[in-house]
């Protein structure tokens, strides 16, 4: 593996590692029963949107990305965050989250995980 190929697995580690911060922060949730969004989400959500952008610039790699996979995994993450951040203004002013709100933001970033791994 040359210097640059390292440096783009280290990368999309810090990808999979904003993922599963993500991913875990809202289970948590679940395991506990509370319908509710936290801190941990969004700052898991903004790990996977900064090494994704990172990921997607030409790196000069052997292979071509697939860019209509990598919009449509971007255009997924916009609407999460935009749950989060609906989420967290209801809780803010004293409300409850919708438990809509609260479920897709834990479905929506399984199907993030799931077309980065099963669309080629
Ligand atoms: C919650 C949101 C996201 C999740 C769960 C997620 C998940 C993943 C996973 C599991 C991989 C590894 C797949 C592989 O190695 O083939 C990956 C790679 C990648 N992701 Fe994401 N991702 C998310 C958001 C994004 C966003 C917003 C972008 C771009 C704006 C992005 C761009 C990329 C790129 C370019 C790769 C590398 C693809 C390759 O080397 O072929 N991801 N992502």
């Amino acid at each position: 593996m040359d210097a640059l190929e390292i440096l783009r697995q280290v990368v999309v580690l810090v990808h999979l590692s904003g993922f599963a911060l993500l991913f875990g922060a809202w289970a948590v949730e679940v395991f506990n029963r509370r319908v509710q969004v936290t801190s941990l989400m969004s700052i898991g959500l903004s790990i996977s949107f900064v090494a994704g952008l990172i990921l997607a610039a030409p790196w000069g790699i052997p292979y071509e990305l697939n860019y209509v996979k990598i919009v449509v995994k971007l255009v997924v993450l916009l609407v999460i965050g935009a749950l989060l951040g609906v989420g967290s203004s209801r809780q803010r002013k004293g409300g409850t989250v919708p438990p809509a709100v609260f479920w897709l933001v834990g479905i929506l970033t399984l199907l993030n995980a799931a077309i980065a791994l099963l669309w080629r």
